[in-house]
């Protein structure tokens, strides 16, 4: 069984998530994917991680494929106790580029046996980021290009 992993913090999920989550199960490259929420210690979140779960399951829930789950620990100890031999993260532009490829060559040093896989954004995603998308709701705006309804209906509970 081939097993990935989409890892991110997805505070909150938006298009640009979705739309790598939709293309991987597409490609059919896995049986499984795992999109396994966590914390990334450079950022103070929103939403907590049950919050982001519950979101992204009601999201996900027409693929399959897709399970959803809390991730802690180093990645790659993660993705091993599932038994994965792939994580997949999304690149948007070069300063994605850069810190991606960056931790994906640690990844790689810690884990061999597990590739990263980049998968580019679609041009409409480009400017699509979770900080924006919570920006501009609390603002009043719509960022409703940005993400599902779903959300923007949960962050208005929030914000
Ligand atoms: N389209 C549009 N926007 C996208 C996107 C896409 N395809 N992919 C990501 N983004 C945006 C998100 O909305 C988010 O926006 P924000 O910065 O405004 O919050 C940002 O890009 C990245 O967020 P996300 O993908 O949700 O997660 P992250 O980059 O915060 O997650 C982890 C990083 C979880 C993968 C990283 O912290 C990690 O691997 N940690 C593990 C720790 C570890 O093992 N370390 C050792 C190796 S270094």
């Amino acid at each position: 069984m081939r097993i990935a992993i989409y890892p991110g913090t997805f505070d909150p999920l938006t298009n640009g998530h979705l739309d790598i989550i939709e293309r991987v199960c597409k490609l059919g490259i896995s049986d499984r994917l795992i999109i396994a929420v966590r914390e990334n210690l450079r950022k103070s979140p929103l939403l907590s991680l049950v919050e982001r779960l519950a979101l992204i399951y009601k999201l996900t829930s027409d693929f399959d494929q897709v399970e959803v789950d809390i991730c802690t620990g180093l990645l790659v100890e993660y993705a091993r106790s599932k038994y994965a031999s792939m994580i997949i993260r999304g690149l948007r532009n070069g300063m994605d580029f850069n810190y991606e490829m960056e931790m994906a060559v640690i990844n790689q040093s810690l884990a061999p046996d597990i590739e990263t896989l980049f998968i580019p954004s679609k041009a409409e995603n480009i400017y699509v980021s979770s900080s924006a998308v919570k920006e501009i709701t609390k603002l009043g705006g719509s960022a409703g290009s940005m993400a599902p309804a779903a959300v923007i209906e949960y962050l208005k509970t929030k914000l």
